[in-house]
Parts: structure tokens; sequence; C-alpha cells
């Protein structure tokens, strides 16, 4: 008797305690007792998958990763748990659906060299206000009255490439996208303050990717100072446009201006921002400009395409006499689809990076709070299930509305999209315009590699010798398809 009881006391105890245990554990963490991570590998302890990214093209890292585990897949880089997102879904959920659950990140290193109150860092009520006056200031309708001033700065930058010297182009483009950011973030800018803005930025652009220490005479030390340099001009430009006090339409202007209840914004902020938006501003353009310029020599047929098209329109403006007008920049829809493709052809911006600020329940997967999880462009760009042979070549793929929804993603999406597409669409049409109706050019450099700046840019930044045509021989209308 004694012996059963003392059986079946055991037993309740047992119960209970497992009972109490189970409670226990479902309150603090609900999730983790009923989800699981998603696949894959972690790889070593502490050196991760780093090892393996780093030693082969990161798209195909990613690629045989999602073949072996499917489109939401775990791996290891960088020093932290990693949740890759490979499909449209996963990333419109991180980006858009459920934006305010996961924060954007970057590393400690980069963000003290923009300035860690800029857009991209930033969530909720500040980044919305912030954003609300970065959009204003690069929207279409504060953009078209300075096209003329875009197409001049287009024009010089051809001129000064056309006289047979080798031109970097992506290096060199980069001047050109400067000016254009400069001019959408400050309007009029003295020439003083533009030199020493290029100047100082050139030196902070040099150290963005060199290994952060602080130690005097390297390239991080030395962009770290050019970065508090920048600042102080900034400072100057803001201080006379507050003394001024004309509301300009630029960036600057709307920062400045800004009061929502008496509540303004702080020179840091101010300062940050605009670092951000010339950060976020100039690579990208020029290396997808490089793209477009690499794509078209390497097919003369979309060549010919898009110099009938952009012909057209400098006949009709007389050989060029005439400023470009946004009507006529509307209708470029052959060389759009051009930008488009090779948008997604090169896909620089392959992924980008967001944290979990809690645990969270994707798919019956969970995300655990503190993960990375990264949304792959890239790869959704890349996937034959998106897009048929999608290692070719085709602008034809946007003629129809034939792209599936949220597989195209170039500019990101949800609440941290690109607010500058729409200036980048337009500073490229025109570039493109100007380069293909009074030039022609020869690509003189090694051909067909790719070098990571970090963007993904033609080898060498692609070498070119440019010259002036009068007489357009390269121009066969009759032979134009669309
Ligand atoms: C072809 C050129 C460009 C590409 C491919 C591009 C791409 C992107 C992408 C993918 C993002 C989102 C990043 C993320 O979600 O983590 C982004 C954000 C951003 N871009 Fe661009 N961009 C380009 C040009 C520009 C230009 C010309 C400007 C400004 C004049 C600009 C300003 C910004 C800003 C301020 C953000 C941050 C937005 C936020 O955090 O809310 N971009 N861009
Ligand atoms: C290009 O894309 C269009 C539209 O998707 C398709 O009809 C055409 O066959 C493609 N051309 C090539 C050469 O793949």
């Amino acid at each position: 008797m004694a012996y059963i009881f003392g059986s079946i006391s055991i037993l309740i105890i047992a119960i209970l305690g497992i009972k109490y245990v189970l409670m226990l554990v479902v309150k603090l963490n609900q999730w983790r007792l009923f989800t699981k991570l998603p696949p894959g590998s972690l790889g070593w302890p502490y050196i991760g998958e780093t090892l393996q990214l780093f030693s082969q093209n990161p798209h195909d890292f990613f690629t045989t990763r999602q073949k072996r585990y499917g489109d939401v897949f775990k791996t290891h880089i960088l020093g932290c748990p990693c949740i890759m997102l490979a499909n449209p879904e996963a990333a419109k959920f991180v980006l858009m659906t459920k934006a305010s659950l996961f924060k954007p990140t970057y590393p400690k290193s980069k963000e003290r060299l923009i300035g860690s109150m800029a857009i991209f860092f930033q969530q909720g009520s500040y980044h919305a206000q912030i954003r609300k006056l970065v959009q204003a200031s690069l929207s279409l309708d504060n953009i078209k009255p300075v096209i003329p001033k875009i197409e001049a700065m287009a024009i010089t930058t051809l001129d000064s490439w056309a006289n047979g010297r080798v031109v970097h182009v992506f290096h060199e483009l980069k001047k050109f996208s400067f000016d254009v950011a400069v001019l959408s973030i400050f309007g009029e800018l003295d020439s003083y303050y533009n030199k020493e803005l290029k100047d100082n930025y050139v030196t902070l652009d040099k150290g963005y990717n060199s290994f952060p220490t602080m130690i005097p005479g390297t390239s991080y030390f030395k962009s770290v100072m050019a970065r508090k340099k920048l600042g102080k001009i900034i400072k100057e430009i803001m201080e006379e446009k507050r003394e001024k006090r004309i509301a300009t339409r630029d960036l600057l202007g709307y920062l400045v201006n800004f009061n929502e209840d008496g509540k303004t914004l702080s020179d840091d902020q101010i300062i940050d921002n605009v670092i951000g938006v010339l950060f976020a501003a100039q690579d990208t353009t020029a290396s997808i400009l490089t793209w477009v310029l690499k794509y078209i020599t390497d097919y003369p047929k979309l060549f010919e395409e898009i110099q009938g098209e952009q012909m057209e329109i400098y006949k009709s403006n007389g050989n060029g006499k005439q400023p470009l007008t946004w009507t006529q920049i509307k209708e470029m829809h052959i060389t759009h689809r051009v930008i488009l493709e090779s948008l997604r052809m090169a896909s620089i911006i392959s992924f980008t990076y967001r944290e979990a600020t809690q645990d969270v329940v994707y798919n019956g997967y969970l995300i655990p709070k503190g993960w990375k999880v990264l949304p792959l462009f890239r790869n959704i760009h890349h996937n034959p299930a998106f897009y048929e042979n999608p290692q070719t070549f085709n602008a034809s793929r946007f003629e129809a509305s034939s792209i599936k929804p949220h597989t195209f993603m170039p500019f990101g999406y949800g609440s941290h999209a690109c607010p500058g597409n729409e200036v980048a669409k337009l500073l490229m049409l025109v570039f493109i315009h100007h380069l293909v109706t009074q030039f022609r050019w020869e690509v003189v450099g090694p051909q067909g590699g790719v070098e990571y700046d970090p963007f993904p840019i033609p080898q060498q930044g692609l070498p070119t010798k440019f010259f002036k045509t009068s007489d357009n021989t390269r121009l066969k209308p009759s032979t134009l398809t669309c």
C-alpha cells in the first residue's frame, strides 16, 4: 500500500512539476516552444560561413544554399546569425507588412562616418518625419524645374571625356552623380563650398570600406577627420541659409525650415541627413549608369534601338539646340526599359539587412530577437520562376505588365524604399540621351570581369575612350525595331 501511495504521490509531483515548467516556458517564450528555426547551417563556430562568403561571389554563396534549404534559411556571417529571405513574400513581410518589428542595422564604424541621425539608421516617428522631407525634396515636382541644370552637367561631363583619353567611367560618373545630388540637396551652391564639399567627401569615401581603426594615417582615420570637416562646412552653409530666411525647395531648405508645433531639427540631425543623402545618391547611380553603358556596348542591337529613340528627340529639338522637356523624358520608353533591365541584371544592392527587435514568426519559422534578416533582392531578380532566362539581358521583359508583384525591388521596398528613385532614373535618361546622340566610344580595358566597390561594377570601372561625333555614323534608322 505504502509503496503504491508513494508512487502515486511521486507521479502527482512529477506531473505538477512538468506542468509548472511548461507554463513557465510558455509564459517566458511562447514562440520558441512551438516554432523552429529555418533550415540551414550556422557553419563553424565563431568564423561562421563568412570565409565561404568571401571566397566566392556572394550571389553564388546564397544560391547554393537556397537550392539546398529553400527560400528561407539560416546562416552565420560577419559574426551574426542571420536568416536569408530569398522570396518576394518574405521580403515584403520584413520590409513592409511587419517593418515595425525589424530595425535597420549597420556596422557602428559606418554609422559614424555618415552620422547616426541619418535616415537609414532610423525607425518610427523620427524616421517618418525625415523621410517626408527627403521625399518632398526629391519629388518630381521639385526636380522638373532643374532638368536644364542636370542636362548642362551631363553635357559638361561628356565633353570632358571626348578627347580620346582613357576614362574610367564609374569613377568619373561619381562626380556627375555627386553634382546632381548637391543640386537637389543645396540648390544653388557657391563654388567655394562645392569644392570643399567634394574634396572632403572624396576622402570620406576612400576610407568608407577600410578597416575601422583610429590610428592616425589610416584611411579610416582620415575618413573620420573628413567627416568632421564636412560637418563644419554644412553648418556654415546652413547658417547662411538661416540668415537669408528664404524657404528654398531643396533638401537643406526643408530640413532647416522644418517646424512642427515648435519642434525643429538640431544641427546634427540636419548634417547627418545631408551626408546620408549624398552617400545614398553617388555610388548607386554611378554604378548603374556604368552598367547601362556596358550593356549597350555589349549588345549593338540595344544601342541601335536606344539611339533611334533618342535621335528622334534630338532632331525635334533642333539637333540638341533646345533643352529636353519633361514630356520628352517621360516618353523615352525603350531607354527606360533598358535602365530597368540593367537594374535587374546588375542588382547592385544585392540585399539589405534588418534586425528583429523581438521574436517574430514568419511562415512557421522563428526569427529570434536580435537576429539579422537579409532580403536577397538579387536572388529574387535572378530566379527563373520570375524571370525567364534570368542571365539574359532582355529589356522586353518590362514591355507588358508581366512583372509579378514584389519581384522587382532594385530600389528596395516598404518603409525604407529609395526616395531617390525618380531622380536617379531621370538623370540616367538625360545622360544617355546626350551620350548616344553625340558620342561614340570604345571600351579599352579588360572586359567581362566584375569588381566589388562594394557595389558590383565592371572591371576597373569600365576604361573607355570617347569621341564626339557630328555625323552619327552608327545610326541606321531603317533597321530600328522596338
Ligand atoms: C540607381 C540608383 C539607386 C539605387 C539602385 C538605390 C537603391 C536604394 C535601395 C535599395 C534603398 C533601400 C535600402 C534598404 O531598404 O535598406 C535605398 C534607400 C535610399 N536611397 Fe537610394 N538608390 C539609388 C539612388 C538614390 C539617389 C539618387 C538618392 C538621392 C538623391 C537616393 C536616396 C536614398 C535614401 C535617402 C535612402 C534611405 C531611405 C530610408 O531609409 O527611408 N538613392 N536606395
Ligand atoms: C524577351 O522577353 C520577351 C517578353 O518576356 C519574350 O517574349 C522574348 O521571347 C524574350 N526574348 C529572348 C531572346 O529571350
